[in-house]
């Protein structure tokens, strides 16, 4: 099934900025895809219209195989929760459960009570709920946030910018839990470090759709990266340099675990070497 069907999309904004040209994607379900791209790129912009928040505009756009159009997009926005950049433009209820409930409730949905328990153990949060959301640290803004959107069991989960402005404990923890979980997700980033733990492949956005694929591949495109002015994970620094030392691994890791897996390949590489000069 695919939960999101999107077609030559282009859209400009009213001051004539053209922010989209001829994007194309297509997610099914339980993928999880990053749109990464630098500032300016579009990535906002494509989170935006995915949830409805802008039309018109041109190409095809589909959720859950409903076309997205202006008369639809209250109906086809219910397939969706966004995860906006900044929790404080998420976050207005007095207490945490309040806040998790207002749009289940907000959208006249079942099972309110069940939603919230759900959703706050979902994100790990269950001690917070009585608390004022926006006394809270940022990390856990931003888990009431997500809270806020999984309490409305979206089939499509969309993230802009979900590890900015976090601590690098609570980035780490937040990157654990999308990792873990189980759903649908569009994220936009520009922390490639974060898509490689979280996603499965990615979309790199400037403007229009430069490549599409998985990141250890997109990572062997030398100057993609470069030109697009993104940053590459420190796993994937760290072997580069061994490759030209000579230690070359066998393909690009891009994740900590990847690292440990070619690392313990060329350690026991290197042992079968000196024990060979050794005899
Ligand atoms: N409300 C707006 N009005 C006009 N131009 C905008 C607006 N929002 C964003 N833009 C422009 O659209 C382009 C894409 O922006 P955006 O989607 O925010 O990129 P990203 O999220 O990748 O940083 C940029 O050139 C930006 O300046
Ligand atoms: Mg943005």
């Amino acid at each position: 099934m695919k939960v999101l069907d999107i077609e030559g999309v282009s859209f400009t904004y009213e001051d004539g900025t053209p922010a989209l040209k001829g994007v194309s994607l297509s997610i099914d379900e339980g993928e999880k895809v990053a749109v990464v791209g630098p500032n300016g790129a579009g990535k906002s912009t494509f989170l935006h219209l995915i949830a409805g928040f802008r039309t018109p505009f041109e190409g095809s756009l589909k959720v859950m195989g409903e076309r997205l159009e202006e008369r639809t997009a209250d109906q086809v926005r219910r397939h969706i929760g966004l995860l906006f950049q900044d929790p404080d433009d998420q976050i207005f209820m007095p207490t945490v459960e309040e806040d998790v409930a207002f749009g289940p409730v907000n959208l006249g949905l079942d099972r309110v009570e069940d939603r919230v328990i759900q959703a706050l153990r979902c994100t790990s949060i269950e001690d917070l709920a009585k608390r004022k959301p926006h006394r809270l640290s940022h990390g856990m803004k931003k888990r009431v946030a997500i809270a806020g959107v999984l309490a409305m069991e979206p089939e499509l989960l969309l993230l802009d910018e979900p590890t900015a402005g976090l601590d690098p404990r609570s980035r780490s923890d937040l990157i654990e839990l999308l990792r873990n979980m189980k759903r649908t997700m569009l994220m936009a980033t520009h922390d490639l470090e974060a898509a490689a733990e979280i996603v499965d492949r990615v979309v790199l956005l400037n403007g229009s759709v430069v490549f599409e694929g998985g990141l250890s591949e997109l990572m062997s495109k030398d100057d993609a990266l470069e030109r697009a002015g993104l940053e590459p994970p420190q796993i994937a620094r760290l072997f580069k340099r061994l490759g030209a030392m000579g230690y070359g691994p066998q393909g690009v890791p891009v994740t900590l675990d990847q690292g440990v897996a070619e690392a313990v390949r060329v350690i026991e590489r290197e042992k079968g070497r000196s024990r060979g000069r050794n005899d």
